[in-house]
């Protein structure tokens, strides 16, 4: 049985204010909410503390990317460790915008994802392809490299801990969703890319990221093969992002 998420990815968008209203909506609309997801914000650093205080333990809450070392002369960066010590479930580590505006390559991504688990956090691992490599007939073997380089330093034991979401580059911010299909195809390959390296694929969740809105989400979370959601824009609009989270389908994944 998979976990099924709903996470909203702020960006570097959102306040204090934002924080403090948006979360406590969400955590009051959670309770009438009986299908079984899981709920995640991930806000700037600065109002995880925020976002904490609202959540009561109910709704989840992670970062958007952490250092690939542990401590030390590093300024600006945050440690794994102290993600954790605040009381984090989640890390996003080597979502496209990391990848593209600050050169994080799947070495990098490996070394994070290492460094995330060893400090027992969630790694919410961002892979997908940009419209030229998916033009090129690319998509599905430059997800696999990404799938099989930002995870090679994953240890038997600790899989139960992976999530995996696919974002098409092509598809975020502009309004432009996969269609259900095209991502349940993607996804269903990731499966197979996890089982070839010895992972238990079946038992991964894998989330879908790009353009989510609340008239889209209900066909994507209906596909097999998506446990779930990363949202972007949507996340910041209270309405939308319960109204996302509202179309999980209730029942079991995988
Ligand atoms: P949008 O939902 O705004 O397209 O962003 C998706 C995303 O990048 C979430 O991490």
């Amino acid at each position: 049985m998979r976990r099924k998420i709903v996470a909203g990815n702020w960006k570097m968008n959102g306040s204090s204010d934002l924080a403090k209203q948006l979360v406590g909506y969400v955590r009051a609309e959670l309770d009438t909410l009986d299908n079984g997801v899981e709920v995640v914000i991930i806000p700037p650093a600065l109002y995880v503390r925020d976002v904490l205080d609202q959540s009561g333990g109910s709704v989840g809450v992670g970062v958007q990317n952490v250092s690939q070392w542990a401590s030390g002369a590093y300024t600006g960066e945050t440690a794994a460790d102290m993600v954790k010590d605040l009381g984090c479930g989640y890390a996003l580590v080597g979502h496209s915008e990391r990848r593209q505006y600050f050169g994080e390559s799947d070495e990098v991504v490996a070394a994070k994802v290492e460094r995330v688990l060893a400090s027992g956090v969630a790694p919410v691992v961002c892979v997908g392809e940009t419209l030229e490599q998916r033009e090129a007939g690319e998509a599905e073997s430059v997800v696999a490299a990404q799938v099989q380089q930002g995870l090679c330093r994953v240890a038997a034991d600790q899989w139960s801990s992976i999530v995996i979401a696919y974002e098409p580059v092509w598809a975020i911010g502009t309004g432009k969703t996969a269609t259900a299909e095209d991502a349940q195809n993607m996804h269903s390959a990731i499966r197979k890319v996890l089982a070839d390296i010895g992972a238990p694929a079946e038992s991964i969740s894998l989330l879908y990221g790009g353009s989510v809105k609340a008239d889209n989400a209900a066909a994507l979370f209906a596909e097999p093969d998506i446990d779930g959601g990363l949202i972007g824009g949507a996340s910041l609009i209270a309405e939308d992002f319960v109204s996302i989270c509202r179309s999980m389908p209730a029942g079991t994944k995988g």
